[in-house]
């Protein structure tokens, strides 16, 4: 069998320890995986994408077949072009569904051979997102069991009072 590469796109506004859970396990299923930093519409960052690159890149074993790179434009274009037909999403609840389906749908309607491969993280993970742990942060919350140490790092300098 050929080397099968699967691109993970996303915000990572932080990443967090679900989304390193769902690598990981995407990782024993294709030889090679390619984080995408991508921008969503509907929301405002609170960190840069070349901030977001480095917290995923720190935040990975250094021998891990991982690339992670920024994304300009469509993700169905990115795979089209560098012809990989398999995006991972994490699926944590039926909430994430709907919103996870239409762009599965989607990215299928504008490059046919694109399949959207859904994973679940590990339970402990399944109530963590990256808006909550902003937000528990922001308030002065510990959230350094749901974030890699560079994260938590990162959001104590910017929400230094707790
Ligand atoms: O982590 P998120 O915010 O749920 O990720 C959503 C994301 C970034 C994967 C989605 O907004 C996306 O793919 N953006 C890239 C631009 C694009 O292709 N948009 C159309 C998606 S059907």
């Amino acid at each position: 069998m050929g080397m099968k590469c699967a691109l993970y796109p996303g915000s990572f506004d932080p990443v967090t320890k679900g989304h390193i859970d769902v690598i990981d396990r995407a990782l024993e299923l294709f030889n090679e995986i390619i984080v995408l930093i991508a921008e969503n519409e509907s929301k405002i960052p609170l960190f840069s994408s070349k901030e977001r690159v480095e917290f995923v890149q720190q935040s990975l074993r250094k021998d891990a077949p991982v690339r992670v790179l920024i994304l300009e434009g469509l993700l169905a274009d990115f795979a089209k072009k560098n012809q990989i037909n398999v995006v991972i999403r994490g699926l944590r609840a039926v909430s994430d569904f709907e919103f996870e389906f239409q762009m599965a749908l989607m990215n299928r309607h504008l490059y046919p051979k694109l399949e959207t491969v859904f994973l679940t993280p590990k339970e402990d993970y399944t109530y963590v997102s990256s808006r909550l742990v902003k937000e528990v942060a922001r308030l002065g919350g510990n959230i350094s069991k749901f974030v890699p140490p560079i994260v938590a790092m990162k959001l104590k300098e910017i929400y230094p009072c707790h």
